[in-house]
């Protein structure tokens, strides 16, 4: 396998072109110091895309997008978005990314540093040493069922308002089991437990769910711990004691939930990066997208402020599941966890009595120095 990859970046809106110039100089230090080149394209996403093309992805851009070994991207939205059309959203920019693309597999890891334990609104003892990951379906249910919109209920004269609005969730097993898949060979790698959430209580594809993910199991991994669990419980139980967790496997909307829900529990949202995989392409490597948790946070959006490392770790999940590159994820995240470890911290992550901040591109800088010591 070749060492050159090709990695298409989108920034998007908001801290998204901030958070990326800082990840670009990370991809440059390991293009010099461990003779990994990138082939790296930069293109439009989200509301920058639709200022320039009036659509929140071109044409062009989706096809690009299909063609290299990764995507990496930044953010979308804002409120100079927020009054277009639903179908021109900088989000559906995003979402017509996983789902042209396939991204099944969205892979959210819930770290907490040991710098950072007393940052997370929980206690300490409860978040230390903290390490699940989330797996969320990114393709289908209720993001993407069919029917869905907004409709007028004119056979309904008891309806005040008169209108009905509709999303559909539908899961057909095949999709249930490729994901339950992606998570217990993930599991394996870990500590060996996946906890499945839905609500078959409630559900009939949270039925569907369970047994499907209960046969992949059965049939292909009972070497691995299965539980299920509610999701409502799941919530519960991720603020009450995260540390049982492993691995956890869920649809889209529980999992876009509980995953900010986990996010949170390390401290801040400007930590957590995420990795979206589809099937193999034809040189074996999976579709792959990469961004931050967080999202465009217009409110410090160009003043600097913007935390990078979720971005960064991001990048450090390609090298690692795109590139192969397992020792040099380490080796970064390990940067990651000796700049927090020196006290160096952007201001999501300070203290409200003190201490001075480092902005977006000074930390992006202690990150490329921490990998000149340890590299
Ligand atoms: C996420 C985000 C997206 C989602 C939005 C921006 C469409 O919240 O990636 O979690 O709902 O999936
Ligand atoms: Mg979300």
């Amino acid at each position: 396998m070749s060492d050159r990859f090709s990695l298409l970046i989108l920034p998007g809106d908001g801290i998204g072109p901030e958070v990326m110039a800082e990840v670009r100089k990370v991809i440059a230090w390991f293009g010099k110091r461990r003779g990994l080149l990138f082939d790296v394209d930069e293109d439009l996403v989200g509301g920058a895309a639709y200022d320039a093309h009036g659509t929140p992805l071109s044409d062009a851009t989706m096809a690009r997008a299909q063609s290299v070994d990764a995507v990496l991207l930044g953010a979308v939205g804002g409120p100079a978005y927020d009054n277009l059309d639903f179908a021109v959203k900088p989000e559906r920019g995003l979402l017509r990314l996983r789902k042209e693309m396939d991204l099944y597999a969205n892979l959210r890891p819930a770290q907490c540093f040991d710098a950072l334990a007393d940052f997370s609104s929980l206690k300490r003892e409860v978040v230390a040493g903290l390490d699940i990951l989330i797996v969320r379906e990114l393709t289908s249910g209720i993001y993407f069922g069919e029917p869905r919109g907004i409709h007028s209920d004119d056979n309904n004269p008891d309806n005040e308002g008169g209108r009905v609005g509709i999303n559909t969730q539908r899961y057909t097993s095949g999709e249930i089991r490729r994901v339950a898949r992606s998570a217990f060979e993930l599991a394996r790698k870990r500590k060996n437990r996946v906890c499945s959430m839905e609500k078959a209580n409630v559900m009939e594809s949270g039925i569907l769910w369970r047994e499907e993910v209960q046969w992949v199991h059965d049939n292909e991994y009972p070497d691995v711990e299965l539980s299920h669990m509610y999701a409502d419980n799941g919530a519960m139980q991720l603020v009450r004691r995260p540390s049982q967790f492993d691995v956890i496997v869920t649809d889209n909307l529980f999992g876009d939930i509980l995953s900010d829900a986990a996010a949170m529990l390390t401290g801040s949202l400007g930590m957590l990066p995420s990795a979206s995989l589809g099937a193999p392409m034809a040189n074996g490597r999976p579709k792959a997208l990469y961004e931050p948790v967080h999202g465009s946070a217009p409110d410090i959006a160009g003043q600097g402020r913007a935390n990078p490392i979720a971005c960064i770790l991001s990048f450090a999940m390609a090298l690692r599941y795109s590139f192969d590159r397992g020792e040099d994820a380490d080796l970064l995240e390990r940067a990651v966890e000796k700049v927090l470890a020196d006290g160096v911290r952007t201001a999501d992550l300070m203290a409200a009595d003190g201490g001075t901040p480092v902005g977006t591109s000074e930390m992006g800088d202690h990150i490329v120095a921490a990998l000149d010591q340890l590299g």
